[in-house]
C-alpha cells in the first residue's frame, strides 16, 4: 500500500472515530434542567444534610409516586417536575445525592437540581435553620461546570449548560422573614437585588443562556401568615415587599438581557403574585372549595404548626390551594405552572416558558478556560 493510502485510510479512522465520538456525546448532551432556590424547588438536598429543616417523612408526598416522601415540600408533585414534564427534559436529582462521587460530571449533565429548602438570597436568612443559601448553590454549580470541562472540554460544556434551562425561584423566605420587622421595603428590597444580580450573572458566565425567573407569590396570604394576624387577613406589609421584589427582579432580568452580548440571554418571568391572583379570583370554576386552610397542620388556619410527621391531611387535595402552613397543594402548583409555560403578560413575559423552550439551539462562545476557573 502506498504511503498515502495508508494516511488516507488512517485519516478516514479518525474521521470515523470523531464523528462516533460526536454522536455518542450528542446522544448525552441532550438539554438539561439546573435549579436554584428554595422548598418550592427543593426536591432532597435538605435530606442530606445533617441537621436543617426537611420534608421526607409521611404525609408529605402523599399524592407522589407512590405516596413517597423525597424531600419535596408537597403533596405530590412541585414546580420542578411540571417543568420538567412540559419541556420533555429529564428530571433532574439532588446536587447532593451525586456531588463529589465517581460519576459526579456524568449525572451532571442530565441536569442538576440545587435548590434547598429554607435557603434565601441573603446567606443570613434562615441561618438557624441548616441550608444551602443561594451562593452556595452556586458556588457548587460551577465546582460543577468546572469539572465537567475537565472532563469534556469547554466548548461541549458551554453548548450544553447553554442549551440548557436555569430555573430560579428564590427570595421567598427573605421575604417572609421580615413578617415580625419592620423594615422600609424600597431599602430591604433594593439588598436582596442587589445580592441577587452577581448570582445571576455568574450562571450566565458559566454558560447559563435559557433562565425561568419564578418570583414571590401572595406570601402575606400564606396560612403561617394569616395566622399571625388577629383579623385573619393577609399580612399586608409582606405583601407589599413581595410585589415590590418581583417588580425590581423583572427590571434585573432586563438588565441582565441588555448587558448579555447581543442579547443572548433568554429568559422567561413567571409573575407568580399576579398568577396566585388570577387563580384566586378564578377559584369557584377552578374547583379550590377550601382556599384559607392548609391541608395539613395545626392553628388558626392549620398555619401556626407545620405539617408534623404522621399526621393525617385532609382528605381532598385538589380542592385546598395549601399544602401546608407555606407551600401549595400539587394542584395549584400545576395550575401556576401551566400559566408560566403557556400564559402571557403580566403572567408571564417576555415570552412564557414553551417559547423559551422553542428557541433555536444556541453556540455561545466560551470565556476562556483560565478565566473560568478562576472566577
Ligand atoms: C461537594 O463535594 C466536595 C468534594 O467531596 C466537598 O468538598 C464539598 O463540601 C461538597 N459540597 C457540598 C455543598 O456538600
Ligand atoms: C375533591 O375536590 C374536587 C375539586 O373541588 C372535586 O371535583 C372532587 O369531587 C372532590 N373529591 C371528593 C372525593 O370529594
Ligand atoms: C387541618 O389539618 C388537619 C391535619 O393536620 C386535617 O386533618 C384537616 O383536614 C385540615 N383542615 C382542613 C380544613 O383542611
Amino acid at each position: 500500500m502506498a504511503s498515502s493510502q495508508v494516511c488516507h485510510l488512517v485519516f478516514y479512522l479518525v474521521m470515523c472515530f470523531l464523528i462516533l465520538c460526536s454522536c455518542a456525546f450528542g446522544r448525552e448532551l441532550k438539554p438539561a434542567m439546573y435549579l436554584f432556590g428554595d422548598s418550592f424547588l427543593d426536591i432532597g438536598n435538605n435530606n442530606y444534610l445533617t441537621s436543617g429543616v426537611k420534608a421526607n417523612y409521611y404525609p408529605y408526598g402523599i399524592d407522589y409516586i407512590e405516596g413517597e416522601p423525597t424531600g419535596r415540600w408537597g403533596n405530590g408533585k412541585n414546580s420542578m417536575d411540571f417543568l420538567v414534564e412540559m419541556l420533555g427534559v429529564s428530571s433532574p436529582q439532588p446536587s447532593l445525592s451525586f456531588n463529589g462521587t465517581s460519576n459526579m460530571v456524568e449525572e451532571f449533565l442530565k441536569g442538576a437540581n440545587f435548590a434547598s429548602g429554607g435557603a434565601g438570597i441573603l446567606d443570613t436568612t434562615y441561618l438557624e435553620v441548616y441550608c444551602i443559601p443561594l451562593g452556595q448553590q452556586v458556588e457548587l454549580f460551577k465546582e460543577m461546570v468546572v469539572a465537567t470541562i475537565e472532563q469534556i472540554g469547554i466548548v461541549q460544556t458551554y453548548e450544553h449548560i447553554s442549551n440548557s434551562f436555569i430555573v430560579i425561584d428564590i427570595g421567598s423566605n427573605d421575604i417572609t422573614i421580615v413578617a415580625d420587622i419592620t423594615i422600609d421595603p424600597e431599602e430591604y428590597v433594593a439588598l436582596l437585588i442587589s445580592t441577587l444580580q452577581p448570582r445571576l450573572k455568574d450562571l450566565y458566565i458559566f454558560g447559563g443562556r435559557k433562565f425561568v425567573t419564578i418570583s414571590a407569590g401572595a406570601l402575606g396570604c400564606i396560612p403561617i401568615l394569616r395566622g399571625k394576624t388577629e383579623t385573619g387577613e393577609c399580612h399586608e406589609q409582606l405583601n407589599v415587599i413581595a410585589k415590590l421584589y418581583n417588580k425590581e427582579l423583572a427590571s434585573l432580568m432586563q438588565v441582565l438581557q441588555s448587558q448579555s452580548s447581543n442579547g443572548d440571554l433568554h429568559y422567561s418571568f413567571f409573575d407568580r403574585y399576579a398568577g396566585v391572583k388570577k387563580l384566586y379570583d378564578n377559584r369557584e370554576s377552578l374547583g379550590f372549595t377550601e382556599v384559607l386552610v392548609a391541608c395539613c397542620g395545626a392553628g388558626n388556619f392549620n398555619g401556626s404548626v407545620r405539617c408534623t410527621p404522621g399526621t393525617v391531611p385532609c382528605s381532598n387535595r385538589t380542592d385546598h390551594i395549601y399544602w401546608d402552613n407555606t407551600h401549595y397543594t400539587e394542584a395549584f402548583t400545576s395550575l401556576c405552572m401551566e400559566l408560566a409555560f403557556q400564559g402571557s403578560a403580566p403572567y408571564v413575559h417576555p415570552i412564557n416558558v414553551k417559547q423559551l423552550g422553542e428557541l433555536p439551539i444556541s453556540y455561545v462562545n466560551p470565556v476562556n478556560v483560565e478565566q473560568v476557573k478562576d472566577l
